[in-house]
């Protein structure tokens, strides 16, 4: 497997001096030697108050479950990458799944079968997760944006944010205890953090997501990961997942 497994540090314990935002004042850090590390505070996602051609607002609210959202929101045509699509990538997993998954948007791959990380980044999240003594279908993946935005490139401000509630209601429903955001997009159009990802791997977010806070850990994509196949970037993923699952390990006033 692809990861370096090293005795990963305790979890990374976010000092204010590394957070670009200052930590939360809702929820002081426990003494407890075994306890989970204090998050800085989160954005609030404002939808988009005029969509055209996805399902509204109240209509995504109204969604009960994850399927109920599939069909509510896999028609949608809100932004330019609608049309440009084969399939409509919503996201799969464990709807109870205690650790998430979100990237940035679909590739050709997932575009042709509909289903998020099934190319060769998709082989190396898989290696993540086992690596982790876990299996795809205990975690939920998703992406910011549904569909395939034309030759991958990054996904629009725009077109991110006429996506944004589709993973904020996916979340609701799911409830993770944790979001691992993968890449530079997840973290700065779900989380509001634009910080390059080099610098800010590793450090605990949180995103507020209807009215829960989530801790967050940033780390790097997939791809980036097989374009960058060192050491360092290896073992600098697998310590943000050991820190993510190390999380979810720990029992929390969280949960
Ligand atoms: N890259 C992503 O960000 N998401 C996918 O689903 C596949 C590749």
């Amino acid at each position: 497997m692809g990861l370096v497994r090293e005795p990963a540090p305790a979890v990374q314990a976010t000092p204010p001096s590394r957070t670009s935002t200052p930590p939360s004042t809702t929820r002081p850090p426990s003494t407890h030697p075994a306890s989970r590390p204090a998050l800085p505070a989160a954005v609030t996602y404002v939808p988009p108050t005029d969509p055209v051609g996805c399902p509204t607002a109240g209509a995504v609210a109204a969604a009960q479950n994850l399927a109920d959202l599939q069909r509510a929101t896999e028609g949608c045509l809100a932004c330019p990458l609608g049309p440009g699509r084969l399939k409509f990538v919503f996201g799969e997993g464990n709807p109870q799944a205690r650790l998430m998954f979100v990237g940035e948007g679909p590739g050709r791959d997932e575009d042709q079968v509909g289903r998020p990380f099934v190319g060769k980044a998709g082989e190396l999240l898989d290696k993540m997760i086992a690596a982790l003594g876990m299996q795809r279908d205990q975690t939920y993946i998703a992406n910011v944006v549904k569909c395939r935005p034309p030759d991958n490139r990054t996904p629009t401000a725009e077109e991110a944010q006429a996506c944004l509630g589709y993973l904020h209601r996916q979340i609701e429903l799911i409830q993770p205890a944790v979001i691992v955001t993968l890449g530079a997009t997840p973290l700065r159009e779900l989380v509001g953090v634009s910080e390059g990802i080099t610098r800010v791997r590793g450090q605990w977010k949180r995103v507020k997501v209807g009215d829960r806070e989530i801790p967050v850990m940033p780390t790097f994509h997939p791809a980036y990961v097989l374009r960058q196949y060192t050491q360092e970037v290896r073992r600098a993923v697998w310590e943000d997942l050991k820190a993510a699952k190390d999380w979810i390990d720990r029992p929390g006033p969280e949960d």
